[in-house]
């Protein structure tokens, strides 16, 4: 793996006190491919401390953007979530995951399905003009126990749709459906749950999820994984993988420390 190098932290921004997000310079000679991750971290006594992480930024973007949860007594977190602008945060050279276009067959609909921080990758792919090449709509669901959750994924399709120049390719076709567990809002629930009883499917006027028609991509915590591969299964999905592109692929949301 290529020697994590050295970049300057050029924005800090918290949303609660379990988020925070943060972009960083970029070198030039670092690519990726959007929905990838890479890993970051700190010097920690001498040494990188590292986890992995989705970039948030597309691969035409100037700069590279995290979203990271704070975990109080976490070895990274806790010391991450106290950075500020003009830190250095170390980012490893070799890009990598499994939520990449190239791991899934054509379609006609792509669905991010995600909680948590697990929206990360997909703020990338969203940003990705040859996403809208290849799928009719891209559906971006986004799953979190509360309201101020939602804010850095809602603000980030914001900023899409008001793009100059993607918002021609993209016109109407990026949905973004949020939802929470633990509090009132437009909508409630499980993301499982919506796409399953067919609360989604009404909602939208958008077919119930099939693999004839759509393709999707997943990142979420462990438990949600579960349950969303048994949902695809139940489906008709099969999984698939750069050595095997099929109807839908999954990454872990990553940083738990
Ligand atoms: P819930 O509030 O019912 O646990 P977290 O912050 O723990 O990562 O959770 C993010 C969101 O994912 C929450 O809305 C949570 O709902 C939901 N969630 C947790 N486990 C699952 C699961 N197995 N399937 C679907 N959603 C889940």
């Amino acid at each position: 793996m290529a020697a994590p190098a050295p970049q300057t932290v050029i924005e800090v921004r918290h949303w609660t006190d379990r988020l925070f997000s943060f972009k960083t310079t970029r070198d030039m000679s670092f690519r990726f491919e959007n929905g990838q991750f890479v890993m970051i971290g700190l010097p920690v006594n001498g040494r990188p401390l590292l986890r992995a992480y989705s970039l948030v930024s597309a691969n035409h973007e100037e700069c590279l953007e995290f979203f990271s949860i704070k975990v109080p007594d976490g070895p990274l977190t806790s010391r991450l979530q106290q950075i500020k602008v003009g830190d250095h945060v170390l980012v490893g050279g070799k890009p990598t995951g499994t939520l990449v276009q190239a791991a899934l067959t054509p379609g006609k609909r792509l669905y991010l399905v995600s909680t948590g921080t697990g929206i990360a990758p997909f703020l990338s792919v969203i940003k990705d003009p040859q996403v809208y090449e290849r799928f009719e709509m891209v559906v971006l669901i986004h799953g979190c126990r509360f309201v101020k959750e939602l804010e850095f994924g809602r603000l980030s399709v914001e900023a899409v749709r008001s793009d100059e120049y993607l918002s021609e390719i993209i016109g109407d076709r990026l949905i973004y459906y949020p939802t929470v567990t633990r509090e009132e809002f437009v909508r409630k629930g499980r993301v499982t749950q919506l796409l399953e009883s067919g609360t989604f499917a009404e909602e939208t006027g958008l077919p119930l999820l099939n693999p004839a028609e759509d393709r999707v991509m997943i990142c979420g915590s462990p438990a949600v994984l579960q349950d969303m591969c048994a949902l695809m299964d139940r489906l008709g999905f099969e999984e698939g993988a750069l050595s095997k592109p099929g109807s839908y692929v999954i990454e872990k949301a990553f940083v738990e420390r």
